[in-house]
């Protein structure tokens, strides 16, 4: 079985072919970056349009690299939701053109289903029940999974995601876009300790996630010392790494709280945010010290890619789901609830 997978929630573009034990034959992801730097974050017109340019030639791109033709894929497996409703629907109308030219069917993937299946792109595979930790641009959430098809969601960000954390501070400081690897980077001669932020540990054994009171609090520690001049590049260095510091604190401490309330011993991470080193460092360190066994997936599969869609697809399919053509698009999820 060849299976094409088709993603496009927010602003990469991207196709995917996998084989039928779900190997993957190629994967070819279009950042839209350059687009949305200058405006620091997505414009989702933009995106969508650029989506509507980029969908043929990156699904061409996938099919060539894969070595198979168009004609040779049995299964389409495309993002649903959640995500920009402009952007999905490019891909997901593309898919059912595609799966009702071919003969094919299609499925419709929740995008957060494939972010928590993303571990088993990887070598070493986790085995079920594992806690997975997803943090992204557009989440921040603690899932429990049982299987292929069984997820239960534990906890979610109450208001911004952490992802969204780092990009507005890195607007607001006027560093640039996507926030997360630039402030990671001005983090690096920085102290985690020079300033005293909040963290947001919430209700007793609350799973949830809150980012933005510690948001406002960096912005306001900056804006004092901007009122009466600039921010050295020592205490740019410092606010980073005191954020970054204050946002690997909680996303650990919850994933192990999540741990001990399940007695779960499996851990895996997903999403942009997973893509930051020192929160693969810390992570790593206190899995190994409280006895938990880590699945941390390569960064090209932590963030948005087309073939943790194609491997969620081919887990729906085998479980006899079928997408059917007045299928819609949605922009929140409701995946494990
Ligand atoms: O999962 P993803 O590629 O796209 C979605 O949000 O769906 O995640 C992108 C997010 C952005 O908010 C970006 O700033 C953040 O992941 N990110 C990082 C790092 N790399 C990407 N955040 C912190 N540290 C990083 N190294």
């Amino acid at each position: 079985m060849i299976v094409l997978g088709i993603e496009t929630s927010c602003d990469d573009t991207a196709a995917a072919i996998l084989d039928s034990d779900a190997s993957v034959l190629a994967s070819v992801v279009s950042s839209q970056d350059a687009i949305h730097q200058r405006f620091g974050g997505i414009v989702p017109e933009l995106a969508s349009r650029r989506h509507m340019e980029s969908i043929t030639p990156i699904v061409n791109e996938a099919v060539s690299r894969a070595g198979v033709a168009l004609a040779d894929i049995d299964l389409i497996a495309v993002t649903r939701g959640p995500g920009l409703i402009g952007s999905l629907l490019v891909g997901f109308c593309y898919a059912k053109s595609l799966s009702y030219t071919l003969g094919v069917p299609y499925v419709g993937v929740d995008h957060m289903a494939g972010h928590l299946l993303s571990a088993f792109l990887e070598q070493s595979t986790p085995s079920f029940p594992y806690i997975a930790l997803i943090v992204s641009g557009g989440t921040s959430s603690l899932f429990k999974v049982e299987d292929y098809n069984r997820f239960y969601l534990l906890g979610r960000t109450r208001d911004d995601a952490a992802g969204e954390a780092f990009d507005k501070i890195a607007r607001y400081l006027e560093l640039g876009y996507p926030g997360g690897p630039i402030v990671s980077r001005c983090a690096e001669g920085g102290n985690e300790t020079a300033l005293p932020l909040p963290r947001a540990w919430l209700e007793d054994d609350s799973l949830d996630f809150s980012f933005s009171g510690l948001k406002t609090a960096v912005i306001n520690h900056c804006h004092r010392i901007m009122q009466v001049g600039r921010l050295t590049d020592q205490q740019l260095a410092d606010t980073c790494a005191s954020f970054q510091q204050a946002v690997i604190d909680v996303l650990i401490e919850k994933t192990i709280r999540a741990t001990q309330l399940y007695t779960i011993d499996n851990v895996v991470l997903g999403g942009g945010v997973s893509a930051n080193r020192s929160l693969r460092e810390q992570m790593s360190q206190r899995c190994t010290t409280e006895g938990v066994e880590l699945y941390l997936p390569s960064v090209e599969n932590c963030t948005d890619n087309a073939a943790m869609i194609g491997f969620a697809g081919i887990q729906q399919f085998w479980a006899g789901d079928r997408g059917g053509f007045d299928d819609d698009v949605y922009s929140r999820s409701n995946l494990g609830r």
